[in-house]
């Protein structure tokens, strides 16, 4: 399967003071962002572009804009909500669709519990979740995501466990994911080691 890691010194920096357990919430989603953007510039980085001719102050030229296409960002709730805003900030034509779903701490079983999808068909539809544990939740947003035919389906993630990309290849083989980190293994909670904690508890102070 695809797996994209990301790989630029500053991902790396960041991704330290996001997995510091001293740092706090405000500069937490502060970092998140900063992360997510470098995540949508990079899981966008083969959208199609188109010559537009222009003029310059000094001559004409033919220069490369973003051809119309259709993008839709569906961020799992509530962790993928902190993803959203880079792909809104750069793309602002992005459709938002959203997929609520939660782990019982008990189980490590994701619960559905709200889904608001706009149309995909034929859409380029990016699933953002930082993190991809036991890749249950993420199994979950695409099977829904594509009962929809979208043209292509990427999952943009922040930190991913092997196991969870095991899960994601298994189920929905050849789904390419993007991520800032691929981690070594789950614990026996399936929280991802090393990892960075529940992500959703430090972005929201909870
Ligand atoms: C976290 C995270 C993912 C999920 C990953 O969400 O944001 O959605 O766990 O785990 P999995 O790969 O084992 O399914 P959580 O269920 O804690 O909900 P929250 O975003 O509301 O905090
Ligand atoms: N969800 C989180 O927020 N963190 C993990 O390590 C696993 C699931």
């Amino acid at each position: 399967m695809p797996v994209h890691v990301l790989d630029h010194p500053l991902a790396s920096h960041i991704l330290t003071h996001l997995r510091d357990r001293t740092t706090k919430p405000a500069t937490f989603r502060t970092l998140a962002y900063q992360l997510s953007l470098l995540l949508a510039i990079e899981s966008t980085g083969d959208i199609e572009t188109e010559l537009k001719a222009i003029e310059t102050p000094l001559e004409s030229v033919q220069s490369r804009v973003l051809a119309h296409q259709s993008l839709v960002v569906v961020p799992i709730l509530r962790a993928g909500l902190g993803m959203v805003q880079p792909f809104t900030d750069i793309f602002p034509d992005v459709s938002v669709g959203y997929i609520g779903l939660e782990r019982d701490h008990e189980t490590a079983q994701a619960r559905s519990y709200y889904c608001k999808l706009p149309p995909l068909r034929g859409r380029h539809v990016f699933v953002v979740d930082p993190m991809l544990a036991t890749g249950g939740s993420a199994v979950k947003a695409l099977t829904v995501v594509k009962q929809q035919a979208p043209a292509d389906v990427r999952l943009v993630c922040i930190v991913s466990a092997p196991e969870g990309v095991a899960e994601v290849e298994q189920h929905h083989p050849g789904t390419v994911i993007h991520t800032a980190a691929l981690d070594r293994q789950l614990n026996d909670r399936k929280y991802i080691l090393p990892g960075l904690g529940d992500f959703g508890d430090r972005l929201y102070g909870t």
